[in-house]
């Protein structure tokens, strides 16, 4: 799907173009400049307003992701229903590439016979591609990476139909250990060169391609990868799919919220949801605590096989709908108590999302003291797992919340 033209700046062009054929002067040919310039600028600005949601192959599918794995990952999302709810990127991540040509040009391997028709596929299904690469010699999984290439391989993508490139550091990294020895500031000043030059290279195609940086957080990714052009980055290492690693990283995000809103978004790295090592407690922990970050929700999981439970989570669109928030302001941590946890986040409008955390293994008792929050009473109190309204809250209230698991509240003052 490509982007919709712009109307608001569209008509202004269109007019000015027809009052330009009965007089153009220097000062009309300037304004029109200025005009085409404003309106690729804010085409690009639009990039990720909210949160990017859709799926990525690595975590289920790894380096062996096929074209026919792409395909049925984006049948499923229209079929689930799940393309509905704003799944709509569909991201290739390491495994897809094969040789760099002569020529210089970077070919798919034998499993993706043909890129284009793979992107019209998912285009023709109201979906985005994604692809991956790396500023680094080699992948991570070890396949050839854009270094030296970068230009050439941000057109690539942009002719084949790219919508979001995930650029991930791999390689570069024994770089940065040789040529900045030790020095953080050498480092960062090194990273910040790579992701911009892909950055720009993305930019000078023309094309709206939502920018990905993937570097694990390091030298602090989220005070600087967003004026290197990325429209999010990560934050920490990779996720796996354990309760351990899920929430080891989620709680980890605290104070960074002021890094991130509307086109620019902290990465706490992808879902788990649906691949097997979570219970549903524990993947409704995952999706509460991302929404409640604002973080990026790529499914990683096998979308055509996933069981009710994990569809049911995926497509909760109360949840997602924190997520998307078109404020865009990333929540943070109010209190903790031993393993139990409160976060919040201010949603468009005046209302609060509330998440209560257990982290322990049995079901245990959480009060919500409204003051934590800045609130005397709550007059409409939603559960946005059990879909349905709570009584108000004077003061405080306690919820008993399951093990690994989460109460979810909307709050209206
Ligand atoms: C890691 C990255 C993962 C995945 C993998 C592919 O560095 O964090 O999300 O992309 O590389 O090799």
């Amino acid at each position: 799907m490509e982007m919709a033209p712009n109307k608001t700046l569209i008509y202004p062009v269109a007019a000015f173009l027809s009052s330009f054929r009965r007089r153009m002067t220097i000062s009309s040919l300037a304004m029109l400049i200025a005009l085409l310039c404003l309106s690729s600028s804010a085409t690009l600005a639009q990039l990720a307003t909210t949160p990017p949601m859709g799926w990525n192959s690595w975590n289920h599918f790894g380096a062996k992701v096929s074209d026919a794995d792409v395909r049925a990952a984006a049948d499923a999302l229209v079929a689930t229903g799940l393309r509905d709810s704003g799944y709509l990127y569909v991201n290739i991540d390491d495994g897809w590439q094969g040789k760099r040509i002569d020529s210089g040009e970077l070919t798919p391997n034998e499993r993706f016979p043909d890129m284009r028709a793979l992107a019209d596929y998912v285009h023709a299904r109201g979906l985005k591609l994604g692809i991956y690469s790396s500023p680094g010699a080699v992948t991570c999984a070890g396949n050839e990476g854009s270094m030296g290439h970068e230009e050439r391989d941000a057109r690539t993508f942009a002719t084949w139909g790219v919508d979001y490139l995930k650029y991930d550091i791999c390689s570069y990294r024994k770089i940065l250990d040789r040529d900045a020895h030790g020095d953080p500031e050498v480092a960062q000043r090194m990273m910040f060169a790579v992701f911009e030059r892909m950055n720009s290279a993305l930019r000078a195609t023309g094309r709206p391609i939502v920018y990905s940086v993937s570097q694990h957080g390091l030298s602090r990714g989220w005070t600087w990868a967003n004026q290197a052009g990325a429209n999010l980055w990560r934050t920490g290492d990779d996720v796996r799919d354990n309760y351990l690693s899920v929430t080891e990283i989620g709680f980890a995000q605290g104070g960074l919220s002021k890094f991130a809103g509307p086109g620019h978004w902290n990465d706490p790295d992808m879902l788990e949801i649906g691949n097997g090592g979570l219970t549903p407690d524990e993947g409704r922990t995952q999706l509460s605590l991302w929404s409640l970050l604002a973080a990026p929700l790529l499914a990683g999981n096998d979308l055509s096989t996933m069981d009710a439970d994990s569809l049911t989570i995926l497509n909760n669109r109360e949840v997602l709908s924190i997520d998307q928030d078109p404020a865009g302001r990333q929540g943070n941590r109010l209190w903790t108590e031993g393993s139990l946890e409160i976060w919040a986040r201010d949603l468009t409008g005046g209302s609060v999302a509330v998440g209560l955390f257990n982290r322990s293994q049995g079901p245990t008792d959480i009060p919500l003291d409204l003051k934590l929050l800045g609130l005397k009473n709550a007059t409409k109190v939603r559960d946005e797992w059990q879909h349905r309204n709570l009584a108000p809250i004077q003061g405080s209230r306690t919820f008993r919340v399951a093990p690994h698991g989460v109460v979810l509240l909307v709050i209206h003052p």
